[in-house]
């Protein structure tokens, strides 16, 4: 399956290429070609033409992944990872990882793939993830702390990706309580934090990202909150390569502040990028809601809501944030 996909790769330029090209390239028959090309439409869900003497394409081309580019960048970067890998077609890049809780004890693994077919979503939700548009990527360590001070990580990671793409000049990007990030008030990215280990710990931390680039039509149609991407916001946007270089660099960089010193540093730059701060808010619970005012969060990244009984925090597993 993974060697469908380099058909794929031939097509990213969005130049025609013949049939018959392709089949010599491939060391296929043309009507083979045609074959796989019918089979990896349905699959990546991708528009790719058929033009009599002309050949196929994809219209735009593909801003294909480059795991030799993304490794390069963070060698220059000074903050290279220690495993990367960069996959055409997943189930889940978190599952993956999850899966490989006793390969490695030391470093950071990381993996990225053009697509996910069971992309996983916070709350057993599903995420939405088409071929060659946006960033799915999961990153895996060991973090030598237990597990109740890991109170706050998904904040510092919701920190993380709003920096990286702020250097990156996608400005204007803020963060939903307790991780989302969005755009113009639409969801433009998720983190999902998954946590092996023991209690005491060390404890394996498991991060996954989904960042919208570029979503289609059929894609918006499939999700159930209103949802953006950095190309309706941004007109030169760097490529998927740069952007996921930029953002495993800031994610590892501040996973090892997170490790030494805990969420305190990350509490000013957090309260940067809150979305809601000092609005009316519902937190919805499993059976009732409750009203207030939020007033950000505290030293271990609960949400703090002002109601006439005073300030009360709430934590993450408990509630999901509203706007009035
Ligand atoms: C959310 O629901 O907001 C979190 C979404 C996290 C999605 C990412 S995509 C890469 C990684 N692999 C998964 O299966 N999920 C995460």
């Amino acid at each position: 399956m993974q060697n469908d996909f380099k058909l794929l790769q031939l097509l990213a330029d969005g130049r025609f290429h013949s049939g018959e090209d392709i089949a010599a390239q491939s060391g296929i028959t043309r009507s083979a070609v045609w074959k796989k090309i019918q089979s990896l439409k349905v699959l990546s869900r991708l528009e790719i033409q058929a033009v009599s003497g002309r050949g196929y394409r994809i219209p735009g081309g593909i801003d294909a992944l480059d795991r030799q580019q993304i490794d390069s960048l963070l060698q220059a970067g000074g903050l290279p990872v220690e495993r990367l890998e960069v996959v055409h077609h997943i189930d889940s890049t978190s599952q993956y990882l999850v899966e490989r809780r006793e390969q490695h004890r030391d470093g950071t693994e990381c993996c990225l793939a053009e697509m996910q077919t069971a992309g996983r979503g916070r709350r057993g939700r599903n995420w939405v993830s088409p071929y060659g548009k946006n960033i799915y990527l999961s990153l895996a360590r060991w973090i030598n702390r237990p597990m109740f001070g890991l109170s706050g990580l998904s904040l510092v990671i919701g920190v993380a990706v709003a920096t990286a793409l702020e250097k990156l000049h996608l400005t204007g990007i803020s963060l939903k309580w307790p991780n989302d990030l969005h755009l113009d008030e639409k969801k433009l990215a998720g983190i999902l934090v998954e946590l092996q280990g023991e209690v005491e710990g060390p404890v394996r931390v498991i991060i996954g990202l989904g960042l919208n680039i570029h979503l289609a039509a059929d894609s918006r149609q499939q999700i159930d909150q209103p949802v953006t991407d950095l190309a309706s916001h941004f007109k030169n946007l760097p490529s998927r390569n740069v952007l996921a270089a930029g953002l495993i660099a800031e994610i590892s960089g501040m996973l090892d502040r997170f490790e030494a010193e805990g969420l305190k540093p990350f509490v000013e730059q957090w309260n940067r990028f809150d979305l809601y701060r000092d609005q009316a808010v519902s937190l919805l619970r499993v059976n009732d809601r409750v009203d207030g005012i939020y007033r950000g969060i505290d030293a271990a990244g609960e949400l703090l809501l002002e109601s006439p009984q005073g300030i009360a925090a709430y934590n993450a597993g408990e509630v999901s944030l509203r706007k009035s």
